[in-house]
């Protein structure tokens, strides 16, 4: 699967989010080390605060599908989903709270992610490395003095 591909696949689920209070609908798609491919989108809900982030959907599905610790590809698009094909020109970037929820798989997988994040129409894409996006995280190996 190419990077293309992924970023369709991402823009596609974009497609199924339920989004009714913000309008922005986000796609996740992510590949596995052995090609396998989930994907999940935002879920929001009329308590506000407890939507639910593409990005969690996903890598919930993705746990479920193959592991955390496998892991190979990950796509971010987000944009206008009310259309046939998702739209809009701004790259989707990870919110922080999926920042620290992608740091946990990255540490499980034992190595850094780059996430291809794309525009709702799929025209522009940045391929950001996650320690670029949450660099000095805090993940599991902070917790090495608990008690
Ligand atoms: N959203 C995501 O799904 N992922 C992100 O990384 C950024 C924000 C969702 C949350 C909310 O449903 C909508 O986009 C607007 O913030």
């Amino acid at each position: 699967m190419t990077d293309a591909d992924l970023i369709t696949a991402a823009r596609n689920a974009a497609l199924k989010a339920y989004a009714p209070y913000s309008g922005f609908s986000v796609g996740c798609a992510i590949l596995s080390d052995e090609g396998q491919l989930v994907t999940g989108a935002n879920m929001e809900n009329a308590c506000y605060r407890l939507g639910i982030c593409a990005e969690q959907s996903g890598l919930t599905a993705a746990q479920h599908a193959f592991g955390l610790s496998h892991i190979a590809a990950i796509a971010v698009a987000g944009g206008d989903g009310s259309g046939e094909a998702l739209e809009g020109e701004q790259v989707c970037t990870p919110c922080g709270g999926c920042r620290q929820a992608l740091l946990e798989a990255s540490h499980l997988a034992g190595r850094d992610f780059t996430i291809l994040c794309a525009s709702g129409d799929g025209e522009k894409v940045e391929r950001l490395t996650l320690s670029t996006l949450i660099p000095h995280g805090f993940g599991p190996a902070n917790l090495t003095d608990a008690r």
